[in-house]
């Protein structure tokens, strides 16, 4: 009921969006099964399906405000020459289940040419074989744990993978405090993201000569990390390392602060949104997280992306905002490149997503994250890296993400 209520919220708006675009859209397609009749309004519909309720909302609606502001930019430019995109957005929640059903109801009703999505690894290992199966294209926007583009053919993601991310934060760390010797490791044991990135974390610490005092595992749903804390704190770490998602994350961080450790804290790619401050206030100031994106990359569409973000929300646009922003991005481009050869909206929907799965593959693309392309099996070639650490007003209400030299 919420969700279709919501739906044709979102139907409306991609329809006045499409109407003010200043293109001249082409005339609608009439075949059945063509790429527009899961929308019914003359336009590509692309698939969103992420978080928009449950915890990993945190990072979920930060992924929602980059795809709008992607549809926006795209159809103002013209959309898929002359033919504009329209977003169709289904709610995963949390969990598995809730990414199949929103994954199903994308492919098979609303009929989409590909699917952005979904929040997390552990939700894209089950979700992402029944795109696959039906030969529908997904790009992850932020799935970064090891296997994602080798689920299938039809998968690819635009977040870089643990192994690239991770390792530049342990070093920022060492950077400002050469002395670290002992380092905490913590993470979420029923996460296939969290135990993905810990794994990594733990083979950098090793890399660099460092001791491993302790390994805690927790789950994404607890509150109460009292235990993991204490016995963390007792070994007198100089880092701490947090692998979770930003609810759990946050918890853990406020809580091994206010048990009394004074170190640095390294949270990974799941505590990597504002949404966090809330969560642990004041005790979040000096958090290190590694980013795959920065609101100063200087090219072009970032401009004009961050502009827009800026505009909205009075705020710098976070990582996973640029992330599904570049997704959308990379869906609409290869559109526009098959659109050359042959026009996509007379195309039958089951030949275009196979043919949009091809070219997705073969393009390069200039996005909010720097110039990207694809490995042949999916995965993301980017080069620009950083790491920001979290300040926080000693009031504890406001933040911001300052990146490092
Ligand atoms: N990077 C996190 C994941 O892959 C959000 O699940």
């Amino acid at each position: 009921m919420k969700t279709s209520r919501r739906l044709s919220l979102f139907a409306c708006v991609a329809v006045a969006l499409a109407a003010c675009s200043s293109s001249s859209p082409k005339p609608s397609a009439t075949a059945t099964e063509s790429p527009q009749s899961g929308s019914g309004t003359g336009a590509i519909a692309i698939g969103i399906g992420v978080a928009q309720t449950s915890n990993v909302a945190l990072l979920g609606q930060e992924e929602v405000a980059g795809a709008k502001i992607a549809e926006k930019y795209f159809n103002d430019q013209g959309g898929i020459n002359g033919t504009p995109v329209k977003l169709v957005f289904q709610d995963t929640g949390g969990d598995e289940q809730g990414a199949i059903n929103a994954f199903q109801t994308l492919i098979t009703q609303n009929k989409v040419v590909g699917i952005v999505g979904p929040t997390l690894s552990q939700q894209a290992f089950s979700a992402n074989p029944i795109a696959d199966r039906a030969k529908v294209p997904v790009i992850g926007p932020s799935n970064t744990a090891k296997g994602i583009p080798e689920i299938g053919e039809y998968i690819a993601r635009v977040s870089a993978p643990v192994s690239v991310v991770a390792p530049n934060s342990v070093k920022a760390a060492l950077k400002i405090n050469p002395n670290i010797k002992k380092v905490a490791v913590l993470y979420a044991q029923n996460d296939a993201f969290s135990k993905s990135e810990t794994e990594i974390f733990q083979q950098t610490v090793q890399e660099q000569a460092l001791d491993i005092v302790t390994v805690q595992k927790f789950q994404t749903t607890d509150t109460d990390f009292q235990t993991q804390a204490t016995t963390a704190i007792n070994l007198k770490p100089d880092l701490v390392i947090i692998s979770g998602l930003a609810a759990d994350g946050g918890n853990l961080v406020r809580q091994l602060r206010e048990l009394g450790y004074k170190g640095l804290i390294i949270g990974g790619n799941g505590l990597n949104t504002s949404n966090l401050f809330p969560v642990c206030k004041a005790l979040c100031d000096g958090v290190l997280i590694a980013q795959a994106y920065s609101p100063e990359q200087p090219g072009k569409i970032n401009k004009a992306f961050r502009e827009a973000y800026l505009s909205q929300f009075k705020k710098e646009p976070p990582q996973f905002s640029a992330q599904t922003f570049a997704g959308v991005q990379v869906f609409v481009e290869a559109l526009q490149e098959i659109d050359q050869r042959s026009q996509v909206a007379q195309k039958p929907l089951p030949e275009l997503r196979v043919a949009l799965n091809q070219q997705l593959l073969k393009g390069k693309y200039a996005t909010p994250l720097g110039e990207i392309s694809f490995t042949p099996e999916g995965e993301i070639i980017q080069k620009e890296f950083y790491v920001a650490q979290i300040k926080m007003e000693p009031d504890g209400n406001n933040g911001k993400f300052a990146f490092l030299k």
